[in-house]
């Protein structure tokens, strides 16, 4: 799959996420979805979470339904706050391990899949290495199933953007006033496009990124982003600045020197804060590398939101979870 294809996912893909009426069937990625629904994704997810913050309550939306967790890669974070999320909706979970399921004897990916249908699993949850996965799955699963995207390869990671989407607006409700800054490796970032995407589609006033240029995207300008070298000049006045990890898993060759070198640049240090608006925010989808992206003072700083990230991740994904259940529940 070459860049411009995972960059610009063909718009019949886009499409697929709804069914006849334009409800959510799947979700896939942000491109292609109207702001109308993903506004309705972040006005539910509010409906779902308690003044406090938690998202605790459990409720029967979802009773009868099976949500299967189908993890190829690595999760700690999008895992367990969708487990939590379909749990809260009191649907039934199965975290099938991948490691020791039967694709590791030789059973295809699809087989695999038409024996979960066969046992009425109703959605499954999909976190792939591949770019496309989650694409290819919708394209072979039954009528009555549907397919979350929870991060495939470098494309897309769309249920992040929402839950960032989410917590900027508790901090910003107009988000045409504010300047978000995205910093680091943009280029093997499936949350990066994925952001790219949400910020755009809900006319965040500036959206800047920052990386070394052989972290960057080719076409990073036609994203409708404007591109710095300088961190000091890609923070200045921003509301909120969103660290990306360097995604070595993704990465054949050499891009950076060193981690050492990277945090010297384009670490977020205290001082380099404070080059924020007054209010300004520090973001970061997880997983953490203290010392590479950020000081370690920073990650756990009053400027950062990073855990309540996490924590709004539940209530999101319980939006995402019932929305594209709805043609089936009510
Ligand atoms: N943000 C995110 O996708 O984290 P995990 O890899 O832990 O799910």
């Amino acid at each position: 799959m070459s860049d411009q294809t995972v960059l610009f996912p063909n718009a019949s893909a886009a499409r697929c996420q709804l069914d006849e009426q334009g409800r959510l069937r799947h979700f896939l990625s942000i491109e292609g979805l109207p702001v109308a629904l993903l506004e309705e994704i972040l006005e539910m997810a509010r409906s779902f979470q308690s003044a406090s913050g938690r998202s605790t309550q459990k409720i029967p939306l979802l009773r009868g339904k099976t949500i299967v967790n189908l993890f190829f890669e690595a999760s700690t974070r999008t895992r367990t706050t969708f487990e939590l999320a379909a749990k809260r909706l009191s649907a039934d979970v199965l975290n099938l391990d991948m490691a020791t399921a039967a694709t590791t004897k030789g059973e295809s990916l699809l087989d695999t899949l038409r024996n979960l249908q066969a046992m009425h699993c109703d959605m499954f949850v999909v976190r792939h290495h591949e770019s496309g996965a989650a694409h290819f799955i919708v394209q072979h699963v039954e009528d009555h199933v549907s397919v979350i995207n929870a991060g495939d390869g470098r494309h897309a990671h769309p249920t992040q953007a929402m839950l960032d989407m989410f917590t900027l607006r508790q901090h910003f409700p107009d988000f045409s006033q504010i300047a978000v800054t995205i910093v680091g490796d943009i280029l093997h970032s499936r949350v990066a496009r994925s952001e790219i995407q949400a910020l755009r589609a809900f006319g965040i006033g500036e959206i800047r990124v920052v990386a070394p240029r052989t972290l960057l995207p080719q076409e990073v300008q036609s994203l409708g982003v404007v591109s710095y070298a300088s961190i000091e000049e890609g923070l200045a006045g921003a509301h909120a600045a969103i660290l990306l990890r360097l995604q070595k898993e993704r990465m054949h060759g050499s891009f950076v020197p060193n981690e050492s070198e990277y945090y010297r640049l384009y670490g977020l240090t205290r001082a380099r804060v404070e080059l924020l608006a007054k209010d300004g925010i520090v973001m970061h989808p997880g997983p953490v590398n203290r010392g590479v992206e950020a000081e370690s003072a920073v990650v756990d700083g009053p400027r950062s939101v990073i855990l309540q990230q996490v924590r709004n991740g539940i209530a999101v994904r319980m939006a995402i979870l019932s929305m594209a259940m709805r043609g089936r529940i009510w």
